[in-house]
């Protein structure tokens, strides 16, 4: 059986980092995209040359040509900037919604049967202008940021229990942004829920409030540290465990913006929702009940996300 192949537009600092995990776990052959020539080329030629060392078996290609990601099983989307320091994600909307059209119109052409994960920030909002500009069904691209979120969520709540980051478990809803929403009552340690570990005397709620907010703050903690760019290692590891999902028919429930028509209450918008996703893409939305708190924050986390949409709406009216 001939190997996955799996485009990746945008070759930068996430970009980079995925097509060396791809090769790691042998998921398929690599082709990164960019517009910057060279940095693709460059940057396969560097990974496939580490495939012998690491006894890996993938082709890994640059091209800064849309027809070279022809029938990909898979793309991850990561063309356009990063935050600089006291950048929101937000800021960013203007020059990535632009860039969301050129890749959607390029998947539209050579990739139309591609799982697509977008990671392009404000992640909720691009999600969305890239299915309408590819047209891809909307089982079939998905945005990658709950992953991520729960992941920087699950290793504060490790550090602080002292215990294994697999032995946490981690709810996060919402927007991928300063409103997204931590769920303590279904985040767990081996299936304990954190309330109950605060009844034990393991933290207190305080410490706890603490941990949500540097989750929501996760991002921006480390464009502060880095000051050139955002962070790399952690939104690649996640785009994989999506990807993987998918082209291994897995199902794994994960969290992930999704396309809702009435979920939750939303219509026509991607937010981070718990997913089942296997090989038919996004296949399963999964409803939770929200207490009254809870729905209160989700509530203003899609108020957030529309209103970036709405905003793409006013640059790209065919959006609307
Ligand atoms: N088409 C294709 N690639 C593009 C385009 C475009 N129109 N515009 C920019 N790029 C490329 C850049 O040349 C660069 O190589 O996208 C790449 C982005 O890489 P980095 O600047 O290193 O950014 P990275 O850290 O990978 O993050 C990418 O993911 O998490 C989000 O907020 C982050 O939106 C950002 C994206």
């Amino acid at each position: 059986m001939a190997r996955n192949k799996i485009a990746l537009i945008g070759s930068g600092m996430i970009g980079g980092t995925l097509a060396h995990m791809i090769g790691l776990k042998e998921l398929g052959d690599v082709v990164m995209f960019d517009i910057a020539e060279g940095i693709p080329q460059g940057k396969g030629l560097d990974i496939a040359q580490s495939s012998p060392v690491e006894g890996f078996d993938a082709r890994v290609t640059g091209v800064n040509d849309y027809s070279g990601i022809e029938g990909a099983d898979v793309c991850i989307v990561t063309a356009g900037v990063p935050r600089k320091p006291g950048m929101s994600r937000d800021d960013l909307l203007g020059i990535n919604l632009k860039v969301m059209e050129q890749v959607g119109a390029g998947i539209k052409k050579y990739a139309p049967k591609a799982f697509v994960i977008c990671i392009t920030n404000p992640l909720d909002a691009m999600v969305w202008a890239l299915q309408k500009f590819s047209g891809l069904p909307k089982s079939h691209v998905v945005g990658m940021a709950g992953v991520l979120d729960s992941a920087r969520f699950r290793y504060f709540l490790a550090e602080e229990f002292k215990v294994s980051v697999e032995d946490v478990t981690a709810f996060v809803l919402g927007g991928h942004g300063d409103t997204m929403v931590p769920l303590t009552r279904y985040s767990t340690v081996a299936g304990i829920p954190l309330p109950d570990l605060v009844k034990m005397g393991w933290t207190s709620k305080e410490k706890l409030e603490k941990i949500v907010q540097r989750t929501r703050d996760g991002g921006a903690e480390i464009v502060g540290l880095l000051k050139t760019g955002s962070a790399y290692y952690a939104p690649a590891a996640s785009g994989i465990q999506m990807a993987e999902a998918y082209l291994r028919d897995k199902k794994r429930v994960l969290p992930c913006a999704a396309y809702l028509s009435g979920q939750y209450g939303v219509k026509d918008m991607y937010v981070g929702v718990p997913t089942v996703i296997g090989a038919g893409g996004v296949e399963r939305v999964i409803e939770i009940d929200l207490n009254g708190a809870e729905q209160k924050m989700f509530d203003k986390s899609v108020e957030s996300v529309a209103a970036l949409c709405d905003a793409c709406i006013g640059i790209a009216p065919n959006l609307g």
